[in-house]
């Protein structure tokens, strides 16, 4: 099925890095440049405490704002957590679940990253479901097994019409601020993959919908080549989101691609 029926997602996930004052120099700058073109969706993760600046700055522009993580529980006696229905508050449209840094320092399986996803769409807030196998599972030729099982785990119990609002960003652990980035071929195999199981679960229409993203040193350098493969639909940026510079030259070559 042809790609173009699939808008590009250039997404920035921004860790835990930007005060809120930091980060209004960031969203104006990305704001100005892109802020009002409509060919490719773009959408900043800035943590927490830059969410409400960010919101503000961000009015009445085509930038959709999303969150690295949350809980999934509306409201309650879970303390230093935040819920969906506080983010949707501040007006964010997607939500970071399943990073491989949540998983690898908090330990989080593929079981309650799965009560996240079944609680950000009751919030009508859009995951951004991130999957990808370590340098070792990689070694041992573990790719597919790990990011399947991945998929199964983190989307049970998720319906098809839910489905349509999902996306998912392959991120290869191993590439992840190394610099090292996953060759165009090495990641449209595995892309391919989560599309064949998206088509598997939720049927044809609903899985060609899905955006794929890529996600492990994307920067403008690599990222034209990585965006012109069949399956990839945009990129789960780190550090190259930091910048203004880097970022906007990323949503400009996924315009042209
Ligand atoms: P880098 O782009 O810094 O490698 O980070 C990728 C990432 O983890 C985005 O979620």
């Amino acid at each position: 099925m042809n790609k173009a029926i699939r808008k590009y997602l250039i997404a920035g996930n921004w860790k835990m890095n930007k005060t809120a004052s930091e980060a209004e120099d960031l969203v104006k700058d990305i704001h100005q440049s892109v802020g009002q073109q409509t060919e490719v969706g773009v959408c900043i993760c800035p943590p927490f405490t830059a969410l409400e600046t960010s919101a503000r700055l961000l009015e009445g522009s085509n930038i959709q704002l999303g969150a690295q993580n949350m809980y999934p529980k509306a409201e309650g006696a879970y303390t230093g957590e935040v819920s969906p229905v506080m983010l949707r508050s501040l007006f964010c449209t997607f939500v970071i679940l399943g990073h491989s840094e949540r998983r690898e320092y908090f330990g989080e399986t593929d079981a309650f990253i799965n009560e996240k996803v079944l609680a950000s769409f009751e919030s009508s807030l859009k995951p951004i479901l991130c999957v990808g196998e370590k340098l070792e599972e990689r070694e041992a030729e573990k790719t597919l097994e790990v990011v399947r099982e991945q998929l199964e785990g983190g989307l049970k119990d998720v319906t098809s019409e839910q489905a349509e609002n999902l996306v998912v960003a392959y991120e290869p652990v191993w590439a992840i601020g190394t610099g090292k980035t996953a060759t165009p071929e090495m990641a449209q195999e595995v892309h391919a993959v989560i599309r064949s199981w998206l088509v598997e679960r939720f049927g044809e229409t609903v899985a060609h919908k899905i955006r794929i993203l890529y996600g492990g040193s994307m920067k403008p350098a690599n990222a034209e080549e990585l965006l012109a493969q069949p399956d990839i639909d945009g990129g789960l940026i780190g550090g190259a989101s930091l910048q203004a510079k880097s970022f906007i030259e990323l949503v400009n070559l996924a315009k042209q691609a």
